[in-house]
């Protein structure tokens, strides 16, 4: 299994709906590994924009294109990997420490992000060579 195996998790909850459509419950602690101390989302993003582009010393995540698509490329330093968001069902589970970059974004993408902490700006790291720094300094 690669670190990247251990940092990201794809996550895929049921439906409980019926002849009245659909229904998906997410319940921190129990459907994903943290509770949830913040929520955002990301909308009338386009295939012509790149967001996130920052790692989060502390901050863990779960995304979901509650609506629409778009595409995540997680990143730890030394692996990489794309994943594409694609159904209401399916959440993106990510530790901390990874980088993130979230593209592709189809224009009716709704793209919910769960958050274990609260915001705060000085626990991102907006620079790529700084956070290959951090992670080096982190291993020491
Ligand atoms: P940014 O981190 O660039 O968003 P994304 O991860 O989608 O690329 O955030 C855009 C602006 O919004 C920036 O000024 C910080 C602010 N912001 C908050 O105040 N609170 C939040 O929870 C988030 C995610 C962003």
């Amino acid at each position: 299994m690669s670190k990247l195996d251990e940092q990201i998790k794809l996550l895929e909850w049921k439906d409980l709906g019926d002849e009245r459509g659909n229904l998906v419950v997410v319940e921190g602690n129990r459907d994903i590994p943290f509770a949830i101390r913040r929520i955002f989302y990301i909308y009338g993003s386009d295939d012509t924009v790149v967001r996130g582009q920052h790692a989060n010393r502390n901050s863990e995540f779960v995304m979901i294109n509650v609506c629409g698509t778009s595409k995540v490329r997680v990143d730890n330093g030394s692996e990489s990997r794309i994943i594409e968001l694609n159904r209401p069902r399916m959440g993106l589970y990510l530790k901390n420490n990874v980088w993130k970059d979230m593209y592709d974004f189809s224009p009716d993408s709704i793209l919910l992000v769960l958050a274990s902490e609260h915001y705060d700006e000085s626990e991102y790291i907006r620079d790529y060579g700084e956070y290959l720094k951090y992670l080096k300094e982190f291993k020491e």
